[in-house]
């Protein structure tokens, strides 16, 4: 064989590798991270087998019979691709606006070759010298003269060469998002997906897989359905498969044309602390933009929970004075000041103020601002309600279909954002608010689902047209703060992230319940893009009752907010609020920015500096896990001073932290309601 057969990038501390075959029809792609040569024993040939051969990419048409990777339907009607090794190529990265990561180091391209159907599949793996991720998409080019179809086309397909595995899905619904799911699968196949239109609440586009002896994170550049397969079988391997969902899927692809996938990024680690940090690097340092990847983010007080649509401008600004009393930094004006919106029937399209509310936008932003705070706004961009001058206008920008009643989610339709005149409206609908407010922050919310599907491209020309839109407006206003937000957290995904580097991780604001959001979006996703709001007691969502300090301590694990009615709190939770803020103002940078490990047996954190020199511990204890706290992160050879008492790291790690540090004896009738919350900060010692 006189092709060169072994290809490599570097991440990190490992080498990620493409083997090619002397067939040129099989190859694997294997992590190495010892710098030793690996070469794989060829598998049994077994006919009637499903995993038969080591293909990179599997395709109907070969003696595969797992799940495929890629499908088409070529030009003769017929679903068989032989794709065999072609070329190394050079890298080409994917085209703004779509997001994808930026700042790689390591990067290679493989063309593979379908002869017969004149159809070319490239593969591009880029790596990253700041973490151990390994990002992948792919390129389908007809070059033939006739069109074909394509049906599935793969971000990132990965073959493990152990069954067994624990494969991990966060899955959920409005105000309980991305709560996790181990499955292990010892055969047999698990689909996490999404079909209505975004990433979803449902199912994340995050998965985690735990092998013998690495821990892997797979994610998916991308904000619509998206679909990962997670297979197993007597072979004694296992098999993902991530891309663009392919039930809604159908790409014509015309003689010449070509599609490109999103990205889709595998983190790996020996633990899940490690594949965690190294997510976290990557997102801040290759998925945030520049302009905020590392900038401290303001403590916010938003209004929605304090006052839902039932507020005018007099309140508004009294609530704004009284966040900056305490120490807020940013005040959100949320849903309702449009149009003439009281309540969800109306108005989404309007955007302009509700004058008999709260008066014109510029001069509130003004006093607001006069106040010494930033001013944020609310704005649903993406719909429509049928109650609105802009329906009454231009019904045709809604997202229907021709004779077919359209389902109706919180009383509002989606616009069609592939037409470009919406795509125009809705530019000029945010420029307009942000040329009138000059806003220094924009909440941007999506609250329902699509259902009515036109074609099989429709979906994704949605998401693409939303780039489009997302990046021109962040273009022309570059400094401004976006929080993306979709009910809550149903579309908290690394496409956002890439406009907008905070997202609203969901309406359910009780201590109790969140912590469980938070841990699993803290596994693929750094705090600073986490929003966590302290609201008020007992939750409107839960009804429960919690201790502010348990609030607070929650909220720390994020982007800290508040999302009550500061008027109407008593003076001690006013001055207990003024002594949380400027507590965590002195931590904001570790907080944020700091290195996270998750506690061994409970929820919670330890989240050192950059240093490695100090640090906070939050310890989430629910009454039902009477377990000791053992921590992670702490140098074995090295002390550490927690309330004046001196441990070491051994200790830390090993046995726990000691009851006489925490003060607490962990009874159940020290817990407010079902929860213990525990905030320590810690100095290692010279
Ligand atoms: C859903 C969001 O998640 C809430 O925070 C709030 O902004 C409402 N929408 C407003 O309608």
């Amino acid at each position: 064989m006189d092709i060169k057969n072994l290809f490599s990038i570097k991440t990190k501390n490992a080498l990620f590798c493409i083997k090619i075959n002397e067939d040129r029809l099989q190859g694997y792609s294997f992590i190495n991270n010892n710098h030793r040569n690996i070469i794989l024993p060829p598998l049994h040939n077994i006919d009637v087998s499903a995993f038969n051969n080591r293909y990179l990419f599997h395709t109907i048409g070969t003696d595969d019979f797992g799940e495929p990777a890629l499908l088409i339907q070529n030009s003769d009607g017929s679903l068989s691709s032989r794709f065999e090794f072609d070329q190394e190529i050079t890298f080409e990265d994917i085209l703004d606006p779509f997001p994808h990561s930026k700042n790689k180091s390591s990067q290679m391209g493989l063309r593979f070759i379908d002869r017969r159907n004149k159809i070319y599949f490239d593969v591009f793996y880029a790596g990253f010298d700041d973490c151990n991720v390994v990002a992948c998409h792919t390129k389908i080019i007809n070059f033939g003269n006739e069109k074909i179809n394509l049906l599935k086309i793969p971000s990132l397909e990965f073959n493990f060469e152990e069954n067994n595995m624990i494969f991990s899905h966060f899955d959920g619904r409005w105000a309980q998002e991305r709560h996790r799911f181990d499955e292990s699968v010892e055969s047999g196949l698990l689909v996490n997906q999404s079909l209505c239109g975004s990433s979803s609440a449902d199912h994340s586009p995050f998965t985690l897989v735990k092998g013998k002896n690495m821990v892997y994170g797979f994610n998916l550049i991308y904000s619509g359905n998206h679909k990962t397969s997670f297979e197993c079988n007597s072979t004694e391997r296992s098999r993902i498969i991530i891309g663009i969902n392919n039930t809604l899927f159908n790409y014509p692809l015309e003689a010449g044309e070509s599609f490109t996938s999103p990205e889709a990024v595998m983190s790996f680690g020996k633990d899940e602390n490690d594949m965690m940090q190294n997510m976290h690097v990557f997102v801040q340092n290759h998925i945030i933009r520049k302009e905020f990847s590392k900038v401290s983010r303001p403590v916010l007080f938003n209004n929605w929970e304090g006052t839902y649509f039932n507020f005018d401008r007099q309140k508004v600004l009294d609530m704004a004075q009284e966040s900056k009393k305490m120490g807020g930094e940013l005040f959100v004006l949320d849903d309702g000041w449009f149009g003439h919106r009281n309540d969800d029937t109306s108005s989404l399209g309007d955007w302009y103020p509700n004058m008999n509310k709260c008066g014109d936008l510029s001069s509130l932003s003004d006093e607001i601002k006069a106040l010494g705070l930033k001013f944020g706004i609310w704005i649903e961009p993406e719909m429509i309600s049928e109650d609105s001058d802009l329906y009454r206008q231009h019904p045709d920008y809604a997202l229907v279909i021709d004779g077919q009643e359209p389902f109706r989610h919180r009383n509002q339709l989606t616009l069609n954002l592939v037409k470009p005149e919406v795509q125009k409206f809705v530019i000029e609908s945010v420029s307009n608010i942000l040329n009138i407010t000059h806003a220094d922050y924009i909440k941007w919310d999506y609250n329902r689902n699509i259902t009515d599907v036109l074609s099989g491209t429709h979906l994704h020309e949605y998401i693409c047209s939303l780039y489009e839109i997302m990046a021109t407006i962040i273009n022309k206003f570059p400094d401004v703060l976006f929080e993306g937000c979709a009910a809550g957290g149903s579309r908290f995904d690394l496409g956002i992230l890439y406009f907008f580097p905070q997202i609203w991780t969901s309406d359910n604001t009780d201590p109790r319940t969140r912590i469980e959001i938070q841990d699993s979006t803290l596994l693929f996703s750094p705090p600073s893009t986490m929003g966590c709001h302290v609201s008020k007691s007992p939750n409107a969502f839960t009804e429960r009752t919690s201790s502010l300090e348990d609030r607070f301590n929650v909220a720390i694990e994020g982007n800290l907010g508040y999302e009550l009615d500061p008027c109407s709190l008593s003076t001690k939770e006013k001055e207990e609020i003024k002594k949380q803020i400027s507590w965590y103002k002195s931590y904001r940078d570790i907080l944020l920015y700091g290195i996270t490990y998750r506690l061994q047996n409970n929820y919670g954190f330890v989240r050192f500096s950059k240093d490695h020199k100090r640090g906070v511990v939050c310890i989430y204890l629910m009454n039902d896990k009477l377990f000791s706290i053992k921590l992670s992160g702490f140098s074995s050879r090295k002390f550490y001073v927690f309330n004046n008492y001196k441990i070491s790291g051994y200790e830390l790690n090993k046995k726990g932290l000691p009851y006489k540090i925490l003060k607490f004896n962990n009874k159940a009738s020290e817990y407010s309601t079902n929860i213990k919350t525990i905030r320590l900060e810690f100095v290692e010692l010279e």
